[in-house]
């Protein structure tokens, strides 16, 4: 299973400063010598995260192939038609959403995503679609033409972090508490189920799976069991644990320096 590392969050880090650091392509390079496959990120129409700047020295310098998720706005797909990126991933947008929230919808936008599928496969670069785990969804894709389709894991993700937080299970009863962990785990195995389907489903009609959102050290294990899928994209995971497993480190080091 190859891996798609999302460095968004550490550019999340620093525009909350609005200074240089942490950078991202840091981020990418520690993220190669690390083992990943992939650098992924999000060009976001309000650059709340990754800007232009950031996408170009990413793809110029990260020394791995570069997956940009971006909306079909005409202004991000002509700069990325330019950047020439391995991949372009596009995502539904929405301005005030935390994260993308969602597959595309494509009754809404079918014919400016057909144009702007063209454009970027006569630019030599490969297009992927975000998609809910649906056959309708896979079906529309392979009409569209594209290469790949990224399955949205964000259903199992949230139904996996109910059954087992158990913060968000109700404490009145023993009896009800069971009630609704077996309607969670129910849930849960239908969502694991279209995605298997999902995945099926497209690697029949010829495409590339991939899988992300809401994935992490402890979901991604029934995930592992869909063979279709070939590349998963884990982002805010990653950039957690990293924060915890190099915290003590850097405050050491701060204490010896003002320590002398
Ligand atoms: N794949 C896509 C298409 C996304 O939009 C995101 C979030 O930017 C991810 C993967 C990574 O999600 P997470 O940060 O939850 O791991």
């Amino acid at each position: 299973m190859k891996l798609g590392v999302n460095v968004d969050h550490i550019a999340l880090l620093r525009e909350a400063r609005k200074i240089n650091d942490p950078d991202p392509l840091e981020a990418a390079l520690l993220a190669k010598r690390a083992g990943a496959d992939q650098i992924t990120i999000h060009l976001r129409e309000d650059r709340r995260h990754i800007n232009d700047e950031d996408v170009k020295r990413i793809v110029e310098n990260s020394q791995l192939p570069v997956n940009i998720e971006c909306s079909i706005d005409p202004d991000i797909i002509e700069y990325i038609a330019n950047i020439k990126p391995y991949r372009a991933t596009i995502v539904p947008e929405r301005r005030e959403e935390v994260t993308t929230e969602g597959g595309l919808d494509f009754s809404l936008i079918y014919d400016r995503l057909d144009n702007v599928v063209h454009y970027l496969k006569a630019k030599d670069i490969e297009v992927s679609l975000f998609i809910d785990p649906t056959k309708e969804a896979v079906k529309a894709s392979k009409i569209l033409g594209v290469q790949w389709v990224e399955l949205h894991t964000g259903r199992y993700a949230n139904i996996f972090a109910m059954l087992y937080s158990n913060l968000s299970l109700t404490r009145n009863s023993i009896k009800e508490f069971e009630i609704q962990r077996s309607k969670l785990k129910k849930m849960l195995y239908k969502s694991l189920e279209d995605l298997k389907n999902a995945a099926i489903e497209a690697e029949e009609f010829g495409l590339k799976v991939a899988a992300g959102h809401g994935l992490n050290y402890q979901n991604v294990f029934a995930i592992l069991d869909i063979d279709e899928i070939e590349e998963l994209n884990i982002g805010q995971s990653i950039v957690a644990r990293a924060v915890f497993d190099g915290f003590e480190n850097a405050v050491r080091e701060m204490k010896r320096i003002i320590s002398k």
